[in-house]
């Protein structure tokens, strides 16, 4: 239901697309929302983001039940990707297009690159400028490259409000809206929406988590752009974004693989076996059935990555090509690597699949494993000890 309101005079006036399961390459099975909020303070009326263009109807009919958005004085930019700032042009024309748009000052970069055919009254706010409303007063976080060179943060200081944009995020649309009305999966949307949107920049997430400590802020509540609203302990969030940034593992090892001829599927099963035998969590993961995304989600807390391929042109199987392509951008950090395979005469995937190791500056167990075309019984005993080897290198390394 939105508008919704979360405090007083504060509003998400955002819309859910429960439709939506692309996100430029992330699976989003929930759907996600697109939360944009609009404080109605004495002095000023700000809006905060924006949505998705498509949604700019939906969103228009939000605000115009709170208040004519004639009334809204100014708009804050946090983030200029689509998904947020994709309304702004029609919300200017039906609001004045003089109406100021604050911003980050690469804000004003990528707002302008954007909409090079509008003229948008645009204004760099430093971080830490303040800004009075009325009763209340906003202030600015620099959060560049989180995950844009645009990224801010907005807090809200008189209710501990922070309006943090993609941070602490979540592709999930649903009925719920708060923390509180959700379980444990709610960290599970988040843990996903950080593998594959936050990973990159772990070392910057760790800084920015430091500085908002350093800053001693009360937080009441932290209003992200997508998904459900942190309200009940917003401190739980901030643990686990700063366990994932320091990519902390435990003793798991995912097994992805593809196979041709069924020979890699039976060597992984074997791998999965011995591995197993050593008390270490495994998960077996098909890329055929297994979402990249939800590959890297499995991957960021597992200590071992191993890789199966079966040769395929003197390369490796395309499926897999997938996956690494989208892996390697995401920059998983302190795995271990092990590849393995069937061929029937040249046989260059595992070799090529420790080079993608290499490139990503895992920690290899060895040359790997192949086995010429199907695997008989020695083969497969093989494959088991391997996978032994696998666990106790995986329970060998903290
Ligand atoms: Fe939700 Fe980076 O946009």
């Amino acid at each position: 239901m939105r508008p919704l309101k979360i405090a007083e005079g504060i509003y998400d006036v955002g819309v859910k697309d429960w439709n939506i399961r692309d996100f430029h390459g992330y699976s989003t099975y929930m759907g996600t929302t697109y939360n944009s909020f609009l404080i109605v303070d004495d002095d000023k009326v700000v809006l905060i983001d924006t949505v998705k263009e498509p949604f700019t109807h939906q969103f228009m009919e939000n605000i115009r039940k709170v208040i004519d958005p004639k009334k809204i004085d100014l708009i804050i930019s946090n983030h200029a990707e689509m998904d947020h700032s994709g309304a702004l042009p029609r919300v200017l024309h039906l609001i004045g297009e003089e109406t100021p748009v604050y911003c980050s000052k690469m804000g004003e970069k990528a707002l302008s690159a954007h909409f090079n055919d509008k003229k948008i009254n645009l204004h760099v706010v430093k971080p830490g400028t303040e800004m009075k409303l009325g009763k209340r007063t906003l202030s600015f976080i620099e959060t560049r490259m989180l995950h844009w060179p645009d990224s801010m943060f907005t807090y809200l200081k008189e209710d501990g409000i922070l309006f943090s944009s993609d941070a602490f995020g979540q592709h999930y649309a649903s009925h719920e809206n708060f923390d509180d009305e959700m379980g444990e999966g709610l960290f599970e949307h988040a843990k996903k929406y950080f593998a594959n949107i936050l990973l990159p920049f772990a070392p910057r997430v760790e800084k920015l988590l430091e500085s908002i400590e350093s800053m001693g802020l009360p937080l009441n509540m932290i209003c992200p752009d997508h998904g459900i609203l942190w309200r009940k302990n917003p401190e739980m969030i901030l643990e686990r974004y700063a366990s994932w940034a320091r990519q902390e593992t435990k003793e798991k090892v995912i097994i992805v693989y593809d196979t041709m001829w069924n020979s890699t599927e039976k060597m992984a099963r074997k791998i999965v076996d011995g591995a197993r035998s050593t008390g270490v969590e495994v998960i077996p993961m098909s890329v055929r059935n297994w979402h990249r995304s939800d590959i890297m989600t499995e991957l960021m807390d597992a200590r071992a990555l191993v890789l199966g391929s079966p040769t395929l042109n003197n390369g490796i199987f395309p499926t897999l090509c997938d996956v690494l392509a989208y892996m390697k951008g995401l920059k998983p950090q302190g795995k271990l690597g092990a590849a393995f395979g069937s061929y029937g005469w040249s046989g260059e995937a595992v070799k090529l699949l420790n080079k993608e190791f290499d490139t990503m500056g895992f920690e290899r167990i060895d040359d790997g494993l192949r086995t010429l075309y199907v695997p008989d019984s020695e083969a497969l005993q093989a494959c088991y000890d391997y996978g032994v080897r696998i666990g106790e290198a995986v329970k060998a390394k903290s």
